[in-house]
C-alpha cells in the first residue's frame, strides 16, 4: 500500500484526477480485504477531490445498505428505484444530479448536500453489487473529470468484491 497520496491541489481538477487514478490502484495492492479497501478508496477521493460526502452503499436484497464512506452520518438503507442511489441501481446508469433539489425524490441525508454524482458499482461479469456516491455542499460541482474518476474508482471497487 502506498503510504501516502501525492496531491497538488493547486492543479486543475483533471489532472489531479489523472494522478489519483493510479494512486488508486497502487492503495489497494496488496489487500484483499473488501471494506478496507473501499474505506481508504473513499477517503482517497475525499482528500483528492474534497468531496463533501463520498462512499459505498451496497446491495442487500431489494435495497441497498450503507457501506464504507466518508463524510457526515447517512442513511443507512435505500430500497431500489428510490432516491438517486436507487435510481443508478434500478437503471444501471450513471446518475449526475446538479441540483439535488430539482430531482423527484431526492433522499436529502444531509440538507448541505446540493449536487451529487451515483455510478453503478459492477463487477467484472457485470452484475451490480452497489453505488458508488458523491455528494457536494455546491450547487452543479460534477463535471466530466469526476464522473472519469468515480466511474474509475466503480470499477476498481467492482474487481475488488470479486477477489472476496
Ligand atoms: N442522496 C442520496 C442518498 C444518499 S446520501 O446522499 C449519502 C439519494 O438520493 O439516493
Amino acid at each position: 500500500m502506498a503510504e501516502s497520496l501525492l496531491i497538488d491541489h493547486s492543479q486543475p481538477k483533471s489532472q489531479r484526477v489523472e494522478s489519483l487514478c493510479p494512486q488508486l490502484e497502487a492503495l489497494v495492492t496488496g489487500e484483499s480485504n473488501f471494506v478496507a479497501n473501499v474505506a481508504n478508496i473513499s477517503a482517497a477521493l475525499r482528500q483528492g477531490l474534497g468531496y463533501f460526502w463520498i462512499g459505498v452503499y451496497l446491495v442487500d436484497g431489494d435495497s441497498l445498505v450503507l457501506g464504507p464512506f466518508q463524510g457526515p452520518i447517512a442513511c443507512t438503507r435505500i430500497r431500489r428505484g428510490r432516491g438517486v442511489c436507487g435510481t443508478a441501481w434500478a437503471e444501471n446508469r450513471t446518475v449526475v444530479v446538479p441540483d439535488v433539489e430539482a430531482f423527484p425524490g431526492h433522499i436529502a441525508c444531509s440538507s448541505e448536500s446540493k449536487s451529487e454524482v451515483v455510478v453503478p458499482i459492477r463487477t467484472p461479469s457485470g452484475d451490480i453489487i452497489g453505488v458508488l456516491d458523491a455528494d457536494s455542499d455546491k450547487l452543479d460541482d460534477f463535471d466530466e473529470s469526476d464522473v472519469q474518476l468515480l466511474e474509475f474508482s466503480a470499477q476498481l471497487i467492482g474487481r475488488l468484491f470479486r477477489a472476496q
